[in-house]
Parts: C-alpha cells; sequence; structure tokens
C-alpha cells in the first residue's frame, strides 16, 4: 500500500501573512486543497503534517475532507522538513504504506497521473526533478558517484549555478525512511533537520536512488505573494484549456477568469474579461464581455455585456443585458434588458422588465421578496417596494412606485398627473418675452 504524507508545518514567512499560507487560495481553493485532491487520486491513507496554525487549517481541512490524518511536528526540537516526518523520538511517522510519497502543501498544481507514475516506480527512492533557466530557491541536485541535494543556502557559487533542482516530491520506500530519518542532523545553514540529507544518507546504506522527471510548471512551489499570482496564472490557464476542452467556446481567453469551483455544461460562450466563481454552473448559455457569474446557475441564457450576477441566482431561458445586477434572483423566461436590479425575487415567463426597474428588497432592517407573474410589463424606472407579489398579466406604468400587490389582468400606475404651464419656462427664466 501506498501511504502519502503532506509536510504542511513550515512557517511561510515568506508570505508575509497573518492566513498560513497552505490556506491562501488561487481560483477560489486553498494550496493545500488541491495537494489533497491529488494525493487522492493516488491513495486513502493520506497523512497531513502541521506545526504552525495547527488548529487553524485542521478545522479548515476538516470541514472539507473526512479520512485524513494529522501529525503536529514538534518544531522547536525538530525543524525543516526532515523533522516534519519525525515523531516525538525522531523515529520516522507511523504510516502503514509500505511505500511513502513525499508532497510540500504549498504545491498546487501538483499533476494526479504524474504522482500516479512516480508511485509506481520500484526503486529505494524516486526523487522529482526538472531542469530550470530558473534555479532561485530550490535545492540544486548533484549527480557524482551519488545523487545528492544541496539547498540554495548551503550552497557554494559553483552549486548555485546547477539547473537541476529538487522539485520537493519523492517517493521512498518506507524501509529506508525508517532507517534514515532518526539519523537526520541539523547542521547547515538554516540550522534545520533537511528531509533532502535522507538521500545521502541512504545510499551510503547501499539504498538505491534514482530521478524523475517532471514538469517544471506542475511542481511549481508557492513561497510568497508574487508566487500566488503566477501559480494562479498557470492554474487559469489549464482550467481554460480543461473547458475550451469539454466545449465552452472563449473570446480572448486571456482575460477570463474562472474559479477551479465552477462547472460548464453543453455548448457556452464567454465573451473577453468576463468572470464565473464559486459555485456557478453554466449551461448552454452566452456570458458577455465584463460579466460577473458568482455562485449562480445561468441555463440557456445570454447574460451582459457588464451583467453582474451575485449569490443564488438561478436564471433560466431569459435574457439579461447590460448593468443589470441580480442576487437571490429566480427568473424563468425573462428579459432584462437594462439598468435594473433584481434582488430576492422570482420572476415567470414571458415577462418583461424595462429599463431601470429596481426591487426595493431592503427595508433597512430586513430583505423581503418580490414576487411577479407570468406576461408582466413592468415599464422602465418603476419600484418595486418589497415584499410585493404581482400577479400575471399586468401592466406597470413606466415610473411608478409600487408599494401594494397588484392583482391579475390590471394595468397599475403610480404617479402624479403631468401638469403643462403656458409659458412656465419663460417665467422661470425670468424673462419678458421669447428672446430666442
Ligand atoms: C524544499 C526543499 C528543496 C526543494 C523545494 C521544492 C528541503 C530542505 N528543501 O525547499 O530542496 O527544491 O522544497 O519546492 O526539503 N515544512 C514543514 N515543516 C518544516 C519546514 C517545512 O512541514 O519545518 C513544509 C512546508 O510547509 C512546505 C514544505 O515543507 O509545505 C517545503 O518547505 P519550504 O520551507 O517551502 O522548503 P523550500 O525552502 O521550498
Ligand atoms: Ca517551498
Amino acid at each position: 500500500m501506498l501511504s502519502v504524507v503532506i509536510m504542511a508545518a513550515g512557517f511561510g514567512t515568506r508570505m508575509k501573512s497573518t492566513t498560513p499560507k497552505v490556506l491562501h487560495t488561487i481560483c477560489n481553493k486553498s494550496l493545500l486543497e488541491y495537494v489533497i485532491d491529488a494525493a487522492r487520486k493516488v491513495s486513502t491513507d493520506i497523512h497531513l503534517v502541521l506545526f504552525n496554525e495547527h488548529a487553524k487549517i485542521k478545522d479548515y481541512i476538516e470541514s472539507k475532507y473526512e479520512g485524513l490524518n494529522f501529525h503536529i511536528q514538534n518544531h522547536e526540537k525538530t525543524p525543516g522538513t526532515g523533522g516534519a516526518l519525525m515523531d516525538k523520538n525522531k523515529n520516522f511517522l507511523n504510516v502503514s504504506g509500505k511505500k511513502v510519497l513525499i508532497l510540500s502543501g504549498d504545491t498546487p498544481l501538483l499533476d494526479g497521473d504524474e504522482l500516479l507514475r512516480l508511485s509506481q516506480s520500484n526503486s529505494d527512492m524516486s526523487i522529482a526533478y526538472f531542469k530550470t533557466s530558473t534555479p532561485f530557491g530550490y535545492g540544486r541536485i548533484k549527480q557524482e558517484q551519488n545523487i545528492s541535494i544541496v539547498e540554495e543556502k548551503d550552497a557554494t557559487t559553483e552549486e548555485r549555478a546547477i539547473t537541476l533542482v529538487n522539485a520537493g516530491l519523492y517517493c521512498f520506500k518506507a524501509s529506508v525512511l525508517k532507517a534514515c530519518v532518526p539519523l537526520l542532523k541539523d547542521d547547515n545553514a538554516q540550522k534545520e533537520f533537511y528531509l533532502t540529507d535522507v538521500i545521502k544518507l541512504a545510499q551510503e546504506k547501499g539504498f538505491k536512488a534514482s530521478l524523475f522527471e517532471v514538469k517544471e510548471e506542475n511542481l511549481y512551489g508557492v513561497n510568497t505573494k508574487a508566487n500566488l499570482a503566477y501559480a494562479q496564472d498557470l492554474m487559469l490557464k489549464s482550467l481554460r484549456k480543461k473547458w475550451m476542452e469539454v466545449g465552452v467556446i472563449m473570446n480572448m481567453p486571456e482575460t477570463i477568469y474562472i474559479d477551479s469551483t465552477v462547472s460548464f455544461v453543453g455548448e457556452c460562450k464567454l465573451d473577453s474579461f468576463v468572470a464565473i466563481k464559486g459555485s456557478s454552473v453554466i449551461k448552454n448559455s452566452h456570458i458577455k464581455q465584463n460579466t460577473i457569474v458568482l455562485d449562480s446557475t445561468l441555463e440557456d441564457s445570454d447574460v451582459g455585456p457588464s451583467a453582474n450576477i451575485r449569490p443564488g441566482c438561478l436564471i433560466k431561458s431569459s435574457h439579461i443585458g447590460n448593468f443589470v445586477e441580480c442576487k437571490n434572483a429566480k427568473l424563468s423566461g425573462v428579459k432584462a434588458g437594462h439598468l435594473s436590479y433584481l434582488g430576492d425575487c422570482e420572476i415567470d415567463e414571458g415577462t418583461n422588465i424595462g429599463a431601470g426597474v429596481i426591487t426595493c428588497n431592503y427595508d433597512g432592517i430586513r430583505k423581503h421578496k418580490t414576487v411577479i407573474g407570468k406576461n408582466v410589463f413592468v415599464g422602465s424606472d418603476t419600484q418595486l417596494v418589497a415584499p410585493i407579489t404581482i400577479a400575471d398579466n399586468v401592466l406597470v406604468a413606466a415610473g411608478s412606485t409600487i408599494t401594494k400587490d397588484v392583482k391579475a389582468g390590471c394595468l397599475s400606475i403610480s404617479r402624479i398627473k403631468q401638469t403643462d404651464i403656458e409659458n412656465g419656462f419663460f417665467k422661470f427664466k425670468e424673462l419678458k418675452s421669447k428672446t430666442f
């Protein structure tokens, strides 16, 4: 059996944040969740090593996953990636697998297939590496008689020029870790127990090491906020590619933002500068330029340009035009072409919402609901003061403020009668007579 150990006990100092590093998100999912999801593709025996902010991280992860094993590193006595693998007595952690895959909690772009291939290797230890033109920050791999890894901070100038780097991903036979983890020492620049030293120690004991090439972008490690932004760019590229392969059309894909938590069904079209976020599901719909959709479901509809679809909307067979804001709106067969706020409402088939219509849903204390039936025409610049129900086949005159329920079949009008005062213009301007 294969066990997976995910190291996430570091301080993340370089992140300069009050949020634990591994709980920072890219595309709406924490770094650690991406790593756990990849690990779950290869094993059911997953161990997380925590220390810094361990209660916060554990609570968060336990709200999302079941059946994970947690270990708290004794950071004072055994700091470092090697220390992360030690129990109280400096022995290797109690895991049941004969093979152990070791991952870092800060590499969100891991590829499940790559992990599977690495874990199938028969070597005593396989070390994932890649060649890079920017080796800064990584441990460098030296291939002499034995394979060894020298950390950037301990490296000589010549060693720093090495472009083969340790990806921070390994598959060990458990027997190697049991034999060598207790032998680790902290005699290095950082005064830490380095997991990477296991490799040297194990070869001295006669175990065999092999290198396993991985793609640099899959092992991209997040240490700083600049790294976080770059990791998100990489993630977005891969999400766009995945959804385009499924059949989504994207206009200027590099401008489109998609969370990893959204999904698309059927043939959808996304115009430039669109953002689809949260738990949104988009089915057979066209999302036009500059539109934001958050935690909402759209079906057979076209939305935007510049529409703001906020949480809780279910929009079916509808046309939502520019500068329309919807929140918790259930719309079916509705047209709302321009400049409206539709919040906490249900609107039925064949209904037209004129420009500038507002559902006044908030009285300053509570939110109230607006219900509009079938084939209703709501004239432009109407305010619907909720709670309110407009029945089927109603005509609401433009410019009305509707405060009471309207029965089926009515024309509802609520506005001051127009008065035209002759020559009022000139009187107002204090002019004796027409001068132009
Ligand atoms: C590590 C490797 C380096 C490799 C790089 C790849 C070591 C000594 N160095 O360096 O060779 O190129 O990853 O990204 O292993 N952690 C703990 N406990 C600790 C310290 C760290 O659990 O006491 C965890 C961190 O939370 C993180 C992971 O181990 O998830 C890596 O630690 P980090 O400090 O980022 O190591 P690097 O300096 O990146
Ligand atoms: Ca790192």
